[in-house]
C-alpha cells in the first residue's frame, strides 16, 4: 500500500505532482487550526508544512504513523522539535534555496526606509505632490553607512554581501564567530551585541527565533541605537517587542523600522499602521515563483527521501 502524504496548505503544484509519483496524497487548500491538524494527521506517514501550521506536541502526538514533517520555510519555529524527536519523527526545512530572495527584502526595507518610499508613494498617490522642493522628503544616504547584522549565518551574510555596493562596513553579532576568511570576504568584524547596537546605521535582524532571540530587541536595546539608525527585520516578528518598536519610532529613538514579519502575524500593532516612518510587508522573505517553487521541490524531496528509508537533503535534527 502506498505511503499517505498530507499537505497542509496552498504551495506551488510542482510539490504534488512530485509526491503523487509514489504516495498517496491529500492537498489541503486552506488554513488548518491546531484542533483540525490533529484531527486530520492520523492516518498520514509524511506531513508537508508551512510556518502557519502549529506542528505542537498535541498534533505531532495525533499522528502514530508521522516519519516526517517537512517545512515550506527555512524557520521551523512552528513545530515542536523535542517531540519530533522523541517521537523519532524526522524534521527538515528549505535552506539555501530561499536565501537571496530574503536578502532582497531585506534590503528592499533598507531602501525604501532610508529614502522614505512609502511616504513618496502615498503623497503621489494621494495627490500631495505639489512640486520639486530642496527639502522636501529627504531620507538618508547609505553609500559608505555601517550595516549591522544581527544573525550572520546563509541569509544575514547574503544582506551583508549585497552592502560591497554600497560599500559599507558590515559588523556582525551571533552567538560564535565566524573564521577570518569569512569575515575578511564579508568586510564583515564580530562585535558585541552592545557594539552592534550603538554603531550601526542600519540594523538587519537575520537570526532564527529561538528562546535565546526572542525578545532581543526591546525599549532597552532601541534606546541604545543612533537616532538616525535604521532597524529592519525580515526574520521572525517575535524577535522584537512590537510595543517597545512602536514607541522608538513615535519617540524618534531611531530614524525608520523596516518589516517584513510581526510578532503575532498577521495581526500588527495598530499604531504601527498608522506610523510613517516605517515600511511595512506582508511576510514576503521568499515569495518569488522561482524561490517558492524550488522550496516546494526541495520539501517535496525530504519527504520522498525519508519515506523511502534514506536520510533527508536538509534535516533540521541532525
Ligand atoms: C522562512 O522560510 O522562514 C521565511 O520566513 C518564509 O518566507
Amino acid at each position: 500500500m502506498k505511503k499517505r502524504v498530507l499537505i497542509t496548505n496552498l504551495i506551488p503544484e510542482t510539490a504534488y505532482q512530485k509526491l503523487s509519483r509514489r504516495f498517496q496524497v491529500v492537498w489541503n487548500k486552506k488554513q488548518f487550526s491546531e484542533t483540525q491538524l490533529a484531527a486530520k494527521i492520523k492516518p498520514f506517514h509524511a506531513v508537508l508544512t508551512t510556518l502557519a501550521d502549529p506542528m505542537t506536541a498535541k498534533v505531532l502526538s495525533s499522528a502514530p504513523n508521522l516519519q516526517c514533517v517537512a517545512n515550506f520555510a527555512v524557520g521551523f519555529n512552528n513545530i515542536d522539535l523535542q517531540t519530533a524527536k522523541s517521537r523519532g519523527i524526522q524534521v527538515t526545512n528549505t535552506p539555501d534555496v530561499l536565501t537571496e530572495a530574503t536578502a532582497d527584502i531585506a534590503w528592499a526595507l533598507i531602501l525604501s526606509c532610508a529614502r522614505r518610499v512609502p511616504e513618496g508613494e502615498k503623497l503621489v498617490r494621494t495627490t500631495g505632490f505639489k512640486g520639486w522642493g530642496a527639502l522636501f522628503l529627504l531620507g538618508q544616504d547609505l553609500f559608505g553607512k555601517t550595516l549591522g547584522i544581527y544573525g550572520f549565518g546563509r541569509i544575514g551574510k547574503a544582506v551583508a554581501w549585497r552592502g560591497r555596493g554600497w560599500n559599507m562596513p558590515i559588523l556582525y553579532h551571533q552567538r560564535h564567530r565566524e573564521s577570518l576568511a569569512v569575515e575578511k570576504r564579508y568586510n564583515a568584524k564580530y562585535v558585541s551585541f552592545e557594539t552592534l547596537l550603538k554603531r550601526s546605521d542600519i540594523l538587519s535582524v537575520n537570526s532564527p527565533l529561538t528562546p535565546e532571540t526572542k525578545y532581543r530587541f526591546t525599549s532597552k536595546e532601541f534606546k541604545q541605537m543612533k537616532p538616525k539608525s535604521i532597524f529592519i527585520n525580515a526574520s521572525r516578528g517575535l524577535i522584537h517587542r512590537e510595543a517597545d518598536l512602536v514607541k522608538a519610532l513615535q519617540t524618534k529613538t531611531i530614524f525608520s523600522a523596516g518589516l517584513d514579519v510581526y510578532e503575532h502575524e498577521p495581526k500588527i500593532n495598530p499604531t504601527l499602521l498608522k506610523l510613517s516612518n516605517c515600511t511595512l510587508m506582508p511576510h514576503l522573505g521568499s515569495a518569488t515563483l522561482e524561490t517558492r517553487t524550488k522550496m516546494a521541490l526541495l520539501a517535496a524531496e525530504n519527504i520522498e527521501l525519508v519515506l523511502t528509508g534514506r536520510k533527508p537533503k536538509t534535516p533540521v535534527i541532525k
